[in-house]
């Protein structure tokens, strides 16, 4: 079950966000959430199983673009395709709400998620160098869209 949440989730997001983003990035507190909920447009959508929540997916959308700021499934719950409905409910969001294209950042070395992006339609856009500090040194972002499909009545 895929669920949206508020700025009451700010708890449970940094939860998720600390035993889901691994190395792939600092995890992100309670109170960076509940800031970055405050933003109009914003939402989280939160995946759930019989074990509880198990990752989610942060979503901003301004005029007609939007963006996946995060995403994070917990270690112990990957490869069972959370990953991959987080992202279309995403989509899907974004798409009703009037969205055309979903944007993200994800850096080169993060082969999971590349791979999730790539089976979903994500397109390369750009690049950012040196984005994504690392203790091995700066890794770039590669830039991706998803061109959106409008939904129905719109
Ligand atoms: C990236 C991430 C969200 C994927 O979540 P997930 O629930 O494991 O992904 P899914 O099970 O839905 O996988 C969907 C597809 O993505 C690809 N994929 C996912 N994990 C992969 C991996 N470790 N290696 C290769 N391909 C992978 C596969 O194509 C997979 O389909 P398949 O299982 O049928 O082969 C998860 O690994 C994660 O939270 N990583 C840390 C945080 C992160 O990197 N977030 C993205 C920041 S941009």
């Amino acid at each position: 079950m895929i669920a949206p949440v508020g700025p009451e989730g700010a708890g449970l997001l940094a939860a998720l966000h600390a035993g889901g983003i691994g190395e792939a990035g600092p995890a992100w507190d309670e109170a960076a959430f509940a800031s970055l909920l405050a933003v109009p447009g914003r939402i989280a959508l939160v995946a759930s199983g019989a074990e509880g929540p198990l990752g989610f997916v942060l979503l901003g959308r301004a005029v007609d673009e939007a963006e996946i700021i995060t995403l994070a499934v917990l270690a112990g719950a990957r490869r069972r395709g959370i990953g991959r409905a987080l992202v279309a409910e995403a989509a899907s969001h974004a798409a009703a709400a009037g969205a055309t294209r979903l944007f993200l950042e994800v850096a080169e070395d993060n082969a999971a998620a590349l791979a999730l992006y790539d089976a979903a339609g994500f397109v390369p856009v750009g690049r950012r160098r040196g984005y994504y500090g690392r203790e091995t040194g700066a890794v770039d972002a590669r830039v991706l869209a998803l061109a959106l499909t409008p939904s129905c009545g719109a």
